[in-house]
């Protein structure tokens, strides 16, 4: 397991959030349906926006793992 940090400074979302909230999720088929769920779990990327990319990112990388 990688090293835990914040992937979204706004709400404090860490890697492991996101990890977490994949929890159960096997596929990477729908990266945006994904995207959605861990924003509905965590709230990552509803404040400034600017780390959605970012976000996106660290779900593809769980996803694939
Ligand atoms: S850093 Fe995630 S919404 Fe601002």
């Amino acid at each position: 397991m990688k090293e835990n940090y914040i992937v979204c400074n706004c709400k404090q979302v860490s890697y492991k959030d996101i990890a977490d909230a994949l929890e159960g999720h096997s596929k990477l088929e729908d990266v945006i349906g994904l995207f959605r769920e861990v924003q509905a779990i965590t709230h990552c990327s509803t404040g400034c926006g600017g780390c959605h990319d970012k976000v996106l990112d660290v779900i593809s990388e769980i996803m694939m793992a």
